[in-house]
């Protein structure tokens, strides 16, 4: 069986200089890391299994996204409000493919794949372009409270 599937590697550019934030970044794409390797060697009867992995991603997003959005608040980042409407579609997006992959009673393999390449792409591109932004203000104020402590 051939598979496509996105192995990440990280690397400083995907920083956002927080240490907090970077450690979950770096869990998450494990996670679709191990995604992708149960997929290389996917066979029927594997399918608890997908669903068990995919709700441990699931549950990870979820808990980061959350996370991310209570520092926004706790710094009164500007961005706010456009960044969170991003991680929503994120959300919709992933409630969807839970849905679908509790639903079907065939092609996990195929489904898996593409939820596979569609998360690892997702924070990538979502670090590089989105998370950047929040980062000066963030560290500014993360620096303060340090200060104050
Ligand atoms: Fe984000």
């Amino acid at each position: 069986m051939i598979i496509f599937y996105m192995l990440f590697t990280w690397d400083s550019e995907f920083s956002v200089s927080i240490d907090e934030i970077d450690d979950q970044h770096q869990q998450y794409f494990k996670i679709t890391n191990k995604l992708g390797r149960f997929l290389e060697s996917f066979k029927k009867g594997d399918e608890v299994k997908l669903h068990l992995i995919f709700d441990e991603l699931l549950n990870y997003a979820f808990y980061h996204l959350s996370t991310e959005e209570n520092y926004f608040s706790d710094c009164q980042y500007s961005g706010t409000e456009s960044h969170i409407a991003i991680h929503d579609v994120y959300r919709v997006k992933m409630r969807n493919y839970r849905q679908q992959i509790r639903e079907i009673d065939s092609g996990f393999y195929e489904l898996g794949v593409e939820v596979q390449n569609f998360a690892t792409e997702w924070l990538m591109n979502h670090i590089k372009h989105t998370d950047k932004l929040y980062v000066p203000t963030l560290t500014k104020c993360l620096n303060k409270k340090t200060d104050t402590k």
